[in-house]
């Protein structure tokens, strides 16, 4: 009768034992997960700062490279349209300027610099080009002229 009993002890501290640890790993769960999910965001967002940097340089290279001879080194603009402007920055998107840049505009100085079209370019260096330009909007001024920056207009 006795050894009964002691049995049932047994099992009983046994089945606590795995309660405990079931709660245990379940708390860890609980609370690792969200850690997990804060550590991998904030892991992804510099990933990607350093992605944007990457292109932003590449671009400012080819940029010296092709456009800063119309286009002038911080895309001030002359003879062809000032770039570095909030009214050009904000009316286009990543898109257009991608779409522009590759087909460039006929009946213009502005060549075709995709080399499916004929240019010197890459469609990752022209994406290289576009995160460059479009880097200049927070602080780019105001340019209502900026398509005719050479005619006082
Ligand atoms: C030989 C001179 C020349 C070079 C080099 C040149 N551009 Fe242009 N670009 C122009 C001119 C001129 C225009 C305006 C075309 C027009 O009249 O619409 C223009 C227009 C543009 C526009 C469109 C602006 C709008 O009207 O929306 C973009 C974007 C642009 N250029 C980007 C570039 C980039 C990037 C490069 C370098 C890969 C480059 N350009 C090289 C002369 C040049």
């Amino acid at each position: 009768m006795s050894d009964l009993v002691h049995e049932d002890t047994a099992i009983l501290r046994l089945t606590r034992r795995w309660q405990t640890m079931g709660v245990f790993v379940l708390f860890l769960l609980v609370v690792a997960f969200p850690v997990y999910l804060a550590v991998e965001k904030t892991r992804r967002a510099e990933a990607l700062t350093a992605q944007d940097a990457a292109l932003v340089s590449a671009g400012h290279q080819l940029w010296s490279l092709n456009c800063a001879a119309c286009h002038c080194v911080n895309g001030e603009g002359v003879d062809a349209p000032a770039l570095n402007s909030q009214e050009f920055l904000t009316g286009a998107s990543d898109q257009q300027i991608h779409g522009i840049v590759a087909g460039g505009v006929p009946g213009t100085e502005m060549p075709a610099w995709w080399n499916e079209y004929g240019g010197p370019l890459t469609d990752q260096q022209i994406e290289d080009l576009v995160a460059y330009v479009r880097s200049w909007q927070k602080n780019a001024p105001s340019r209502p002229d900026w398509r005719t920056p050479g005619s006082g207009g």
